[in-house]
């Protein structure tokens, strides 16, 4: 490996997520099924306003990363929600971090939510929203879980400049027709912007978002512990048309 352990945190701290600097990359590496959920939360965080005791769904969170650091970070009570992975895989990482009083491990479809109506405070989804989430419906269906005046914000992987149906030449050897899903900030504002239920008060993309989605990928390439092969020839042929998209809005 090229960095001993104290050099790669090192390395992946940026001055941008002071929150983040606390958790252990390796831990972060072992653990994300996206780039780094933690700097996502902590972005997303600095636009959606939470206190302890607010009850929150973490919707698509996989191996349960932001819910962990909500939780710590915020005292808030996460409903961490996932498909891929269960509930017990989760609830065994969360005991890990001793603040199974907080994070309540749910298996459950995005389509097919097990939650009373108006019993949330927030709704926040990191890196996953662009699975279920891009049709006029969704946004409808999921906001009966939230109480009036309730937030719901998401950052997911984005583009500056929309790809229209068309793919890209440079992109041609990476292509996955999953990539269609990744839109810019106005996209999903005019997509949000369509609903009665809601006000958008933020449609905007992480200062630097390019540059710390490969800074982070590059890194673990570089110290042999990259799990997604293939990210970083595709994020470097991109040249900095991907970031990431933090869209955030009040329920009315
Ligand atoms: C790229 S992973 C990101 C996971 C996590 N937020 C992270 O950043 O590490 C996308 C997540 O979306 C979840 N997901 C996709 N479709 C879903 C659905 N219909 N309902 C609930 N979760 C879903 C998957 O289970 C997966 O964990």
């Amino acid at each position: 490996m090229k960095y001993s352990k104290k050099e790669l945190q090192k390395e992946l701290t940026l001055k941008q997520f002071p929150l983040s600097a606390k958790y252990d990359i390796e831990w972060i590496n072992e653990n994300e099924m996206g780039p780094n959920a933690i700097w996502l939360a902590e972005f997303l965080t600095d636009k959606i306003n939470l206190k302890k005791g607010m009850r929150v769904l973490d919707l698509g969170c996989g191996k349960g990363l932001s819910s962990i650091f909500l939780a710590k970070e915020f005292g808030v009570q996460v409903w961490a929600t996932d498909l891929w992975i269960g509930a017990t895989e989760n609830f065994k990482r969360i005991n890990e971090q001793g603040i199974e009083d907080l994070v309540y491990p749910i298996h459950a479809d995005a389509h097919d939510l097990p939650f009373a109506n108006g019993f949330f405070d927030a709704i926040v989804s990191l890196d996953a929203y662009h699975y279920f989430g891009t049709n006029e419906m969704y946004l409808e269906s999921l906001i009966r879980y939230l109480k009036p005046n309730g937030q719901i914000g998401i950052v997911v992987p984005s583009v500056n400049k929309e790809f229209n149906s068309k793919v890209p030449e440079r992109l041609k050897p990476y292509w996955e027709p999953y990539l269609f899903t990744h839109h810019s900030p106005n996209w999903w504002k005019e997509l949000w912007g369509r609903s009665e239920t809601v006000t958008v008060q933020v449609a905007d993309t992480m200062p630097n978002g390019y540059e710390n989605w490969l800074k982070w990928d590059e890194t673990l390439k570089e110290a042999g512990i990259l799990k997604r092969s293939g990210d970083v020839e595709m994020l470097e042929a991109d040249g900095g048309n991907f970031t990431w998209a933090r869209i955030v809005a009040n329920k009315k």
